[in-house]
């Protein structure tokens, strides 16, 4: 359909762009209503849990549930898991309070591998070990169900250094 029809604009042509119009707004109107109920689905939608038990200092297991996609910092506020010092920068990459360690098989299958900018904050961490990760840099994945994370002996605020 043209929406130009020629120097002089008949009456046939004003009534086939204002159908046009029209079709065009139901149209619109009609992908904001399905595009509403989407949301509303998705985020009715149970998340995915799995259990993850953190070592603390002291040899205690502390054992939650966390969503899938969610990261580790969120996992331990939710929880309210009793970390001294952790997640100081909430997550902006510029503490390293966040550190944990992970078992080197379950360090191997972390799918989100660590950035420049991680390793360099790790490198200030304290208690650094090969399998180490900043807890704000991982993201909770299906395959972490029973995962052991060890909390280190002590933490580092990289922003004191
Ligand atoms: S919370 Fe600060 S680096 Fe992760």
């Amino acid at each position: 359909m043209a929406l130009f029809c020629g120097r002089t604009i008949s009456r046939l042509c004003v009534k086939s762009t204002q159908s046009y119009l029209r079709r065009g707004a139901l149209i619109q109107q009609q992908n904001q209503q399905l595009h509403r109920r989407l949301i509303t689905q998705s985020t009715a939608l149970p998340k995915e849990k799995v259990t993850l038990h953190f070592l603390n200092v002291n040899g205690e297991k502390v054992s939650v549930n966390a969503n899938v996609g969610d990261n580790i910092l969120d996992v331990v506020i939710d929880n309210d898991i009793d970390i001294d010092g952790y997640g100081a920068c909430e997550g902006t990459l510029a503490c390293s309070t966040c550190h944990l360690i992970f078992k080197k098989e379950d360090y191997n299958q972390i799918s989100d591998k660590p950035s420049d900018e991680e390793l360099d904050m790790l490198d200030l961490a304290y208690g650094l070990e090969d399998t180490s990760r900043l807890g704000c840099q991982v993201y909770v994945q299906k395959d972490m169900d029973g995962w052991e994370i060890k909390v280190p002996d002590a933490v580092a605020d990289a922003r004191d250094v």
